[in-house]
């Protein structure tokens, strides 16, 4: 039996974060947060020393990642790299540029794709990120591409490092967003683009419940057909 998958696609800020974890809950499916694997690889490239150019370097710790994802005990994300907790220093600007740098090398992101199709277990998974249904996951049930404009994006990321006590300007926070954006659409590895089947939702208007119930309902008609 094939295991459905709901991919969920989209820029970073656009909500698909929140969406796929809501949605797995609702579910009962594994979540795949897959550019944590990325974030991953770039903090273990730079604790190794390793020059975010360096293709191979990334691509043989990216294969050979001691990695769990588990619940820390106030009951946030904990994510041990050699049994070491380091969620919260990936989950920073400087984690998300250095894991951008590394997902442009088509090496690491061969070296990442048997362990992302390993989520795929009964009952279900909801998979986060931005080639889930165009290349981890062709076959989903279910493909989602969740957009918002780059200034909501850059007023929700300004709002979530806010509410972690860092302080960020709103500027430089919507310029490294264009560029990262830039970035990820423009490699020649898995750019990031709407599977053709995909259904795209602009959540810039959107809170968070009402894309939950919108995809939600979705993916429901979609397992029941
Ligand atoms: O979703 P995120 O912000 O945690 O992703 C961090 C970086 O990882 C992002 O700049 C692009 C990259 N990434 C990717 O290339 N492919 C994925 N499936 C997920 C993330």
């Amino acid at each position: 039996m094939s295991i459905p998958v709901v991919a969920i696609d989209g820029p970073s800020g656009s909500g698909k974060g929140t969406v796929a974890r809501r949605l797995a809950e609702a579910l009962g499916f594994h979540l795949l947060d897959s550019g944590a694997l990325y974030r991953v690889t770039g903090h273990a490239g730079w604790l190794n020393g390793l020059d975010p150019r360096d293709e191979a370097g990334h691509a043989a710790l990216a294969a050979g990642l001691d990695l769990v994802f588990a619940v820390a005990a106030d009951g946030g994300e904990a994510i041990l790299l050699n049994g070491v907790d380091i969620a919260s220093e990936i989950r920073t600007e400087q984690g998300g540029a250095r894991a951008s740098a590394v997902a442009s090398h088509p090496a690491v992101r061969r070296a990442l794709m048997d362990r992302q199709r390993a989520f795929a277990t009964a009952p279900g998974l909801v998979a986060d990120g931005r080639d889930m249904g165009t290349v981890v996951f062709p076959d989903a049930v279910l493909k989602i591409f969740l957009t918002a404009s780059a200034a909501e994006r850059a007023r929700r990321r300004f709002l979530q490092l806010q509410a972690k006590g860092l302080s960020v300007d709103i500027e430089s926070l919507s310029r490294e967003i264009e560029e990262r954006d830039w970035r990820d659409a423009n490699r020649s590895a898995s750019p990031l683009v709407p599977a053709v089947d995909a259904i795209q939702i602009d959540s810039t208007a959107m809170g968070p419940d009402a894309v939950v119930a919108a995809v939600l309902a979705l993916a429901l008609a979609r397992l029941a057909g």
